[in-house]
């Protein structure tokens, strides 16, 4: 790695990160109470918003003046209206919509365990009784329901690779590992007539992944496998096993694990595909997103991370797979990597 000149530190700058939780607290109690959504409507006064919102008027006042304040309202006189790009981004119903991604990123249980971040510090893991390794970790439901509008572009990408050696295929028996919204697999069975889904997660997370199987149309075409990923038979083979956005929740070591028994429940000809944020040889402050996921997984899991592309060599090569296709989109920090399951010769 190569050092790089870093800008000056300005006082505004650490002010700005003083208090920028509060910032994140605006803007998701405005999402969560539906202030957004509300003045799509059109502007309204205060006194009006919080009728229609069955909120208390003092409230509403002092939280719509913050929220001018950091620039997502605009204030007329006394009528509050959306800022440009707010219709866009912060009203629910429209297409580009990323208001529900506060339930994901900006999540209660994040907030607690990172209150708590020095502590995880000193210990070198998590410190929180409800983490992402707990079996029935209340957040995943959130995650399955809201984190889709962020999966598109990435589960596109899978599908227009793949898109040859599916179509090669006679059928395409897949294992989504973990596999939350299912989205990753069901993108590929509404492209593919002849694949067919196995969605392994937590009984709780498969009625959520159930739901977007049938809004895709791919419904008869997915089986629930509801257990622990470590534990339960993985039946098969499959041609074809989704891990994403898994394995930075675990050690290099526990992570390798599963892949042996993924590679286990595999034709000799099937794929893996993995995808995760992955740390490179470019420093923290050319490539942040890695580092920065880190932090949560420090958070939220024992020995979690976001492994490095060395590390994830290792870990396809020592669980019986190929050195694997990296894959990267613009503004999206998660990689695919797709690999083979290896010949002994
Ligand atoms: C970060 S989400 C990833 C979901 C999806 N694969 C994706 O890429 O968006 C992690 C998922 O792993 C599931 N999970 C965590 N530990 C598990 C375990 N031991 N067995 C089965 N599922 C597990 C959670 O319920 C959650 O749905």
């Amino acid at each position: 790695m190569t050092a790089t000149a870093s800008p000056q530190l300005t006082k505004d700058r650490v002010f700005g990160l003083i208090q920028g939780y509060r910032n994140t607290s605006l803007l998701r109690t405005g999402i969560r109470l539906g202030v957004f959504d509300c003045l799509a409507e059109g502007p309204a006064g205060a006194a009006d918003v919080a009728e229609r919102l069955r909120v208390d008027p003092r409230g509403t006042l002092i939280l719509l003046n913050a929220l001018v304040a950091i620039g997502l309202l605009e204030l007329d006189g006394e009528a509050f209206s959306l800022v440009s790009g707010a219709e866009e981004w912060l009203v629910s119903g429209s297409a580009g919509s990323v208001a529900n991604l506060v339930h994901v990123l900006a999540s209660d249980w994040e907030w607690d365990a990172l209150k708590v971040l020095d502590e995880a510090v000193r210990r070198g893991g998590t410190v929180v009784d409800e983490q992402a390794e707990t079996p029935d970790f209340r957040y995943w439901e959130d995650f399955a329901t809201y984190a889709t509008a962020a999966t598109g572009p990435t589960a596109n990408l899978i599908a227009d690779v793949l898109a040859g050696w599916m179509a090669a295929r006679p059928t395409v028996d897949v294992l989504d590992v973990a596999c939350g919204h299912g989205l990753y697999g069901y993108t590929l069975a509404a492209r593919e007539p002849s694949v067919r889904v196995c969605s392994l997660d937590w009984p709780h997370v498969l009625d959520i992944a159930a739901d977007h199987a049938e809004r895709l149309g791919v419904r008869d075409r997915v089986q629930p496998l509801a257990g622990d990923m470590f534990q339960t038979p993985l039946g098969g083979p499959y041609d074809l096993a989704l891990v994403t956005n898994v394995l930075h929740h675990f050690s290099e070591h526990r992570a390798t694990e599963l892949l042996s028994r993924v590679a286990g429940a595999l034709k000799p000809d099937g794929k893996l595909v993995v995808v995760g944020f992955t740390v490179t040889d470019e420093p923290p402050d050319r490539d942040p997103a890695p580092y920065l996921f880190s932090v949560l997984m420090l958070a939220w899991t024992k020995a979690g991370v976001g492994h490095t592309e060395h590390a994830y060599d290792r870990m396809f090569t020592s669980a019986g797979f190929t050195a694997a296709e990296v894959y990267r989109l613009p503004n999206i920090p998660m990689r695919v990597l797709i690999a083979d399951r290896a010949h002994s010769s």
